[in-house]
């Protein structure tokens, strides 16, 4: 196993001024340099359309024919959440993308295509890639190392199929956890989120971009996203510039000096502005004052909300500092990429959009080509495509899982539990469904519950490999059958959604599964509570009836790294990445800096074994004891 590091309060810091002492800023490090001079040398032979045509990104979808790329001269297209070929095995995927390139090469200039997906927890669209926890789960482990590893599997199996560009890492610091998705921030801290984030664009792009098993990261969603008044998604966020750059600039500085490639320009918009048209934000900040070298990219039909008028949105987008445009729609629909690309010629002629603003929007999507060596080499290796789920892939997501989970409640040493107990009962639906472990953005956009991938391993079949022979299993979805139980393990929580449809403002346990618990806890035998959300949950009666209760946030495909802490092989070392709320009136983070609003747990809480009999050392105040 790979060392702890532990965060310590600026370490983020350190490392930067280690740097600039060095005189290092990430781009030098992490290879960009040298190849300004490539780039310049390819752009005074562009031609206007040539040069938009590397700012276009449609959706894969939105393309009439795959020839579209050598008709437009695209130089990025993209998949959406569950986009991706029909037969979802990567052979196929590889075999697509592999076919996209080859348009790409067919153009005067050779320009090699950019093909971004959305890999946010495991390359989660394809069938058979092995899923990680969502970022919340990652950031109770609090170990960068583990991250940086667990995104260079997410980089190998990304290769796999042919793609080198991860939508991914989300750094958003979610301050309301009505946010649905929180799950995609690794936590409340401005900190934390800032050494996680840097540990995954480490794990994704390795040392330089140039490395054949590099993929381009994507810091998203800037600036912001976890910070919208009442948690609404693509909301405002209303706050003074310096909280601002207090809160939610620090990972994004961070990721910069660690070289970050590319940023996702965020839906949002801070006071009453959206993001993708703040100059202020996008280019005096990011590329002036942080020196940001990479390119930005809009959010999928992002720009589309500025405005009533598609040429004026891209006007507008374009000149505050957009480098790349995401566009999921094609011709025949209303703001399509061939629409935007008439547009925004018609722009330049207008003068309306200066060539020097194109210019500098291409240099920037040419240098990251240049220092990813896609020129020389726009295919990726086939040997990557076997690997993809591989058990060495898996063993990596198990660790993860391990130690995600965070144990919050253990009376009388419920956990662990022996493997060699007599009768084990497993109770609710959610502890034999592997969509329901993953959450959204796992082969669907929005997720969905059942048998969604192949390979991984759900809680219930994690359970039965681990305990003895002698031991007998009893699976009773509903609790309907308990008898002879000598422990219970009862899986309850949320179920699959993603952006846009995870909004909520009551966190509390569904009625039917406080019922079951209460149920099981009659039995008078031990209950353990195993729970699966995006954030924390008002638990209520959850916690007190159940003799210990696990939070294991959404972990992805391997269910035996639950089973590794249930039976004992590993302790618990997982620690809260945001406070737990008391009821729902506690879902702002805000509100505990207020005083006598004390969390349910703090940040930074979580039980381990040694410890567990001695509950009152480590926990705030249990309201509901
Ligand atoms: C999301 C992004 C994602 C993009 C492409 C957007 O709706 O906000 O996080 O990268 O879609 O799927
Ligand atoms: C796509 C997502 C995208 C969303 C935005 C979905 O259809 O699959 O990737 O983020 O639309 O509306």
């Amino acid at each position: 196993m790979k060392t702890k590091q532990l965060i310590s309060p600026g370490s983020v810091v350190r490392r930067a001024t280690l740097l600039a002492v060095l005189g290092l800023s990430g781009l030098a490090v992490r290879g960009f340099a040298g190849v300004d001079e490539s780039v310049d040398a390819l752009l005074t032979q562009m031609t206007l359309d040539e040069k938009i045509g590397q700012m276009t990104q449609p959706d894969v979808h939105a393309l009439t024919t795959a020839a579209d790329i050598q008709k437009y001269f695209l130089g990025s297209i993209l998949n959406g959440g569950g986009g991706g070929p029909t037969n979802n095995v990567p052979a196929e995927w590889l075999k697509a993308v592999n076919g996209y390139q080859s348009w790409a090469l067919k153009t005067r200039l050779k320009i090699p295509l950019l093909y971004g997906v959305d890999a946010v927890h495991g390359h989660n669209n394809v069938n058979g890639a092995v899923i990680f926890p969502h970022h919340i789960g990652l950031g109770a482990t609090h170990n960068p190392a583990l991250i940086e590893q667990a995104e260079h599997i997410n980089a190998l199996e990304i290769e796999g199929t042919g793609i080198r560009w991860a939508f991914a890492p989300c750094i958003a610091v979610a301050q309301n956890e009505r946010w649905g998705r929180t799950y995609e921030s690794y936590g409340d801290s401005t900190e934390l989120v800032s050494e996680l984030g840097v540990a995954a664009v480490r794990g994704l792009q390795g040392e330089t971009l140039a490395d054949g098993t590099s993929v381009l990261a994507c810091a998203k969603h800037f600036i912001g996203d976890g910070g919208t008044v009442d948690g609404i998604d693509q909301g405002n966020t209303v706050c003074d510039e310096a909280t601002l750059r207090k809160l939610y600039l620090p990972p994004y500085q961070a990721a910069i000096k660690a070289g970050v490639g590319s940023i996702m320009v965020s839906y949002n918009s801070w006071n009453g502005q959206k993001m993708s048209a703040n100059k202020h934000l996008l280019t005096e900040v990011l590329k002036e004052e942080l020196g940001f070298k990479g390119f930005l990219v809009s959010d999928w039909a992002a720009i589309d909300q500025l405005g009533t008028e598609y040429k004026t949105d891209i006007e507008q987008s374009i000149n505050a500092g957009m480098d790349m445009v995401m566009i999921p729609y094609g011709p025949g629909q209303p703001n399509n990429f061939v629409e935007f690309i008439q547009d925004l010629k018609e722009l330049v002629a207008e003068k309306r959009v200066s060539v020097t603003r194109i210019d500098d929007a291409v240099r920037r999507i040419l240098r990251i080509k240049f220092a990813m060596g896609s020129f020389k080499n726009p295919y990726t290796d086939p040997a990557l495509t076997a690997a993809i789920g591989s058990p060495a892939h898996r063993a990596v997501a198990r660790d993860c899982v391990r130690q995600s989970l965070v144990l919050l409640k253990n009376e009388d040493h419920a956990l662990p539990l022996s493997k060699n107990i007599k009768h084990l009962t497993v109770v609710g639906q959610a502890a034999d469904d592997l969509g329901r472990q993953c959450g959204g953005w796992t082969i669907s956009w929005q997720g969905e519950t059942g048998a969604i991938t192949r390979g991984g391993t759900t809680l219930l079949t994690a359970i039965r490999s681990a305990v003895s022979p002698q031991t007998e299993v009893t699976y009773s979805a509903d609790g309907k059958n308990l008898t002879g139980a000598d422990a219970i393990i009862l899986v309850v929580g949320e179920m699959p959604y993603a952006e846009m449809k995870g909004d909520r403002t009551d966190l509390s346990l569904a009625p039917d599964e406080i019922a079951l618990i209460q149920k099981a806890k009659a039995t008078g035998v031990p209950v353990i509570t195993v729970l699966y959300s995006g954030r924390p949950q008002v638990l209520g009666q959850a916690l007190t009836e159940s003799d210990a209760l696990v939070a294991a946030w959404l972990p992805g495909t391997e269910g035996e790294g639950m089973t590794d802490v249930l039976f004992g092989d590993f302790k618990p070392t997982g620690k809260l990445s945001r406070p737990w709320p008391q009821d729902n009136s506690q879902l702002n983070s805000a509100v505990f800096a207020e005083p006598g609003q004390p969390p349910l747990f703090s940040l930074g809480f979580g039980l381990t074994y040694e410890n567990s009999k001695n509950l009152s050392a480590t926990r705030t105040t249990l309201s509901h004891d």
